[in-house]
């Protein structure tokens, strides 16, 4: 992996993304390695060893920018195949993300612009440095957002904010982002990293099985009807009871101990 950096303490991944010189713009390469690097983290989860699997990731970027946007130098001289192509691949991964069993928090260290922040926006939450910027600045450049911005924007901070927002490109403070549900928490640079390592170590420590479940049923009910979303509710609520996970919480609970959870 020529521009991805991933280590992993405990049960917590950090992945860097890193190719600074080009503010970490999103190329098909670093998209493709991207992939990789969560279908990898899918499979170990999944499949694994339980002492090592991976149930809470940090995604971030290398210097000044988490990710300046899609690679603009490469689409210049697409055809509307190739942009289309590329578009797949952008969405690909921001699916693929939305749909790992373990949460991805986005720690936005610096611009998270275009495809930038569309891939922040498919991570389950974002923490943000108070010198960071965000926007989707697609018209400007003559197009339009193409890994999901159009639709998961407004599904984050509501269609009036998102319209405005993708109608002018205009780039907002992480303060603003912050006001406006775009980020959860702005915090000085210099904490950014330790901080969102400790919420994903807090996520990590409960049971694996629960909040896959949770992530799952927050996913797939947020399109739905309430009444077939909490259906889907009570179906993995339901699930989760004879899981080896559901007795040790529950057990360690009366027993006034702490839980150690397996992901079983
Ligand atoms: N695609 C390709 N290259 C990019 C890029 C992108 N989205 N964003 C930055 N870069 C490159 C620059 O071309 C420059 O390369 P060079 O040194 O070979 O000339 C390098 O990264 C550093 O960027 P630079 O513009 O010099 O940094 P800056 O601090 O002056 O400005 C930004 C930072 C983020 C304001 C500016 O880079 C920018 O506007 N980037 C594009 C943002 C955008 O429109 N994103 C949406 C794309 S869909």
């Amino acid at each position: 992996m020529s521009f991805i950096e991933r280590t992993q303490s405990g049960h917590v991944a950090t992945i860097t993304i890193n190719r600074a010189d080009k503010l970490n713009a999103l190329s098909a390469e670093v998209i493709a390695e991207l992939a990789a690097t969560f279908a990898a983290l899918t499979f170990e989860s999944l499949g694994g060893d339980p002492a090592s699997a991976v149930r809470a990731v940090v995604l971030t970027g290398a210097g000044k920018a988490f990710v300046a946007g899609a690679d603009i130098a490469a689409m210049a001289t697409m055809s509307s195949a190739e942009a289309g192509r590329f578009s797949e691949a952008g969405h690909a991964l921001c699916a693929a993300i939305e749909a790992a069993p373990y949460p991805v928090i986005a720690a936005v260290n610096g611009f998270a612009l275009g495809g930038g922040l569309e891939l922040a926006l498919a991570c389950d939450f974002i923490f943000a440095a108070d010198t960071a910027k965000v926007g989707l600045p697609e018209v400007t450049l003559g197009v339009i957002p193409g890994f999901g911005g159009t639709q998961r924007l407004a599904r984050r901070i509501g269609v009036g904010r998102a319209r405005e927002l993708i109608f002018t490109g205009r780039t907002v403070t992480a303060e603003e982002a912050a006001r406006i549900g775009l980020v959860n928490e702005v915090m000085p640079a210099g904490e950014l990293m330790a901080r969102a390592t400790a919420c994903a170590e807090k996520i990590a420590s409960a049971g694996p099985l629960a909040i896959a479940a949770a992530k799952r049923a927050m996913l797939h009910g947020s399109e739905a009807p309430l009444g077939p979303a909490c259906e889907l509710e009570r179906q993995a609520f339901a699930a989760l009871f004879g899981s080896d996970d559901q007795r040790t919480g529950m057990g360690a609970f009366l027993a006034k101990q702490k839980a150690t959870f397996s992901g079983r």
